[in-house]
């Protein structure tokens, strides 16, 4: 398309020249040893120019063309680690572990040697919001006393959603004072939506992504998911491009549309990334949300989710914390949303595919998400092959953990399938695909015959521990949910 435009400008341009030079050829005599020349020159001008209007599209389209018989090979040998944070209090009968978020970013901040690129929501690290001495608070605040120290010594940059008026802004002054570049990231006048992604990208060649806040809750008071690829600079280039999209956005009051070329991607979910991963074989790709970020080439984050549900051939496990079949936004005006909803009943009912959705409440979730998700839930039969369940994970709280704000819930937001492992930053309601900033991992392992357990195995037992705990329970037609999420 943005080629296809350029050339058109091309085109247009050598008509100028035409004319301009018709023009010139009935001046006088003398000047025409001149004009050859002007013409010749014109002449070479031309031609490089259409060369270039013909060799380029060709070149763009075959390698974005979907289906294309290319195979994006990247020879880096990546180490991806699962990460969770586990709410003091929560504890599992299961030796299903991971690192935590907490030590991963410790890890990144400490390799650290050039660069560190931060996309965020808002930043809350050091708990100056709510006025307690929380001690769980600490791990926060070490990070953040680690990334000031940084942002003196290499370049630290980090677009953030633009702050409202009552969103605490200490932490960010704090880095801008020390020497990072931060940009506000206007999201509700570009799209009416928020930047809601999540991730570091490291030297070029590390990256984080998952469902943690820069909050110090999403460190020790939060149920988070997320992962670290480590020496990985064909994902980190990628996830990059996703940034400066952001990074542009920052400065910018309208979003481009093509996108420049430089935000163009290769890797998508016709084309993925192959690479190894833990020398697992792996077909990669990063999506984003919403449609209008994503620049020539890119998966949006629903079509990535879409596909991946399609491809199970057994089960599909969800654990995210909101889900709806309905936009969130504006709360005037309702408006019904079902892409995902649909995918889910069609997969269920054509291909008798096993639907798992482990879904969170807390004394803030949205009452209208119950009576969707139980029916959802009531799609479950055994004699017609029907099975869609739901299941509520609560985190526990003692009375102080109760009075800690936006705190003591699932807040995962990920996907797996007997063949995909999907890990996202959006909750899943209409708004995170339609105009809110989001993005997401897809490693897909079926092609792998090495005997290490994969990321979609791992992510896999994360589930079940988490589906087969006491925290989970069934939601079904007579449940007590005023009593089950404290509402
Ligand atoms: C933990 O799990 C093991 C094996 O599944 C079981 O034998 C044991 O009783 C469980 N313990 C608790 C405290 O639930
Ligand atoms: C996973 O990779 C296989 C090829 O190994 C491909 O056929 C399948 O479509 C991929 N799945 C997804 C969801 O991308
Ligand atoms: C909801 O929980 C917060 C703490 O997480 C608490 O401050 C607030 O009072 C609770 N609201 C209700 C209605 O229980
Ligand atoms: C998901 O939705 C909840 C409730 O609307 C919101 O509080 C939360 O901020 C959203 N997710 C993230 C990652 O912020
Ligand atoms: C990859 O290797 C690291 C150790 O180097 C390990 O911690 C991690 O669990 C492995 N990941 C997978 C998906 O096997």
């Amino acid at each position: 398309m943005s080629t296809r435009m350029k050339s058109g400008i091309a085109y247009e341009k050598m008509a100028d020249v035409e004319s301009s030079k018709g023009e010139s050829l009935l001046k006088p005599q003398k000047y025409y040893r001149c004009i050859l020349i002007i013409t010749c020159l014109t002449a070479v001008l031309l031609m490089m120019f259409s060369l270039q209007t013909l060799l380029i599209p060709s070149i763009l389209t075959s390698g974005l063309k979907k289906n294309a018989p290319i195979t994006h090979t990247c020879s880096d040998t990546c180490r991806l680690v699962l990460l969770e944070s586990i709410p003091v209090g929560v504890e599992f009968n299961s030796s299903v572990g991971h690192p935590s978020i907490y030590q991963a970013w410790r890890s990144l901040l400490s390799e650290a040697q050039s660069t560190l690129d931060i996309a965020s929501f808002y930043w809350t690290l050091t708990n100056e919001d709510t006025h307690t001495h929380e001690p769980t608070a600490n791990l926060g605040e070490e990070i953040m006393q680690e990334l000031v120290e940084i942002s003196g010594k290499i370049s630290v940059r980090i677009a953030v959603n633009t702050p409202q008026d009552s969103q605490p802004q200490r932490d960010i002054q704090m880095l801008i004072d020390a020497g990072a570049d931060v940009r506000d990231v206007n999201m509700r006048d570009l799209t009416s939506g928020v930047l809601h992604t999540k991730f570091w990208v490291v030297d070029k060649k590390h990256i984080y992504i998952g469902s943690a806040n820069m909050d110090w809750r999403s460190l020790t008071q939060v149920k988070e998911l997320g992962a670290v690829v480590y020496d990985c600079k064909c994902l980190a280039d990628d996830l990059g491009k996703i940034f400066e999209a952001y990074w542009f956005l920052g400065e910018s009051k309208t979003i481009p549309a093509p996108w420049p070329s430089q935000y163009a991607t290769a890797f998508n979910k016709d084309t993925p990334m192959q690479l190894q991963i833990n020398g697992s074989d792996s077909r990669v790709y990063l999506s984003s949300s919403p449609p209008s970020l994503c620049a020539e080439g890119r998966t949006p984050d629903l079509q990535a989710i879409v596909s991946v549900i399609n491809d199970a051939q057994k089960f599909v496990y969800i654990a995210v914390m909101n889900y709806l079949p309905t936009m969130e936004f504006p709360l005037s005006k309702r408006r019904y949303w079902a892409d995902i909803d649909t995918e889910l009943r069609r997969v269920a009912y054509e291909r008798t595919i096993h639907v798992r959705l482990l879904i969170s409440c807390w004394n803030s979730t949205s009452a209208v998400m119950f009576p969707f998700l139980r029916s959802l839930a009531s799609v479950q039969d055994s004699k017609s092959n029907l099975d869609i369940q739901v299941k509520i994970f609560i985190v526990p709280s003692s009375p102080s953990q109760k009075e800690i704000p936006f705190a003591r819930v699932n807040h995962n937001k990920y996907m797996v399938t007997d063949r995909v492992a999907y890990i996202g930053t959006s909750n899943w309601s209409g708004d995170y695909f339609v105009n809110t900033a989001g993005a997401a991992l897809v490693v897909n392992q079926t092609s792998t015959s090495s005997s290490e357990s994969t990321v979609r195995e791992q992510l896999q037992a994360v589930f079940e521990r988490d589906w087969d705990s006491p925290y989970s329970t069934p939601l079904n037609q007579d449940s007590n949910l005023e009593q089950i999420c404290e509402m």
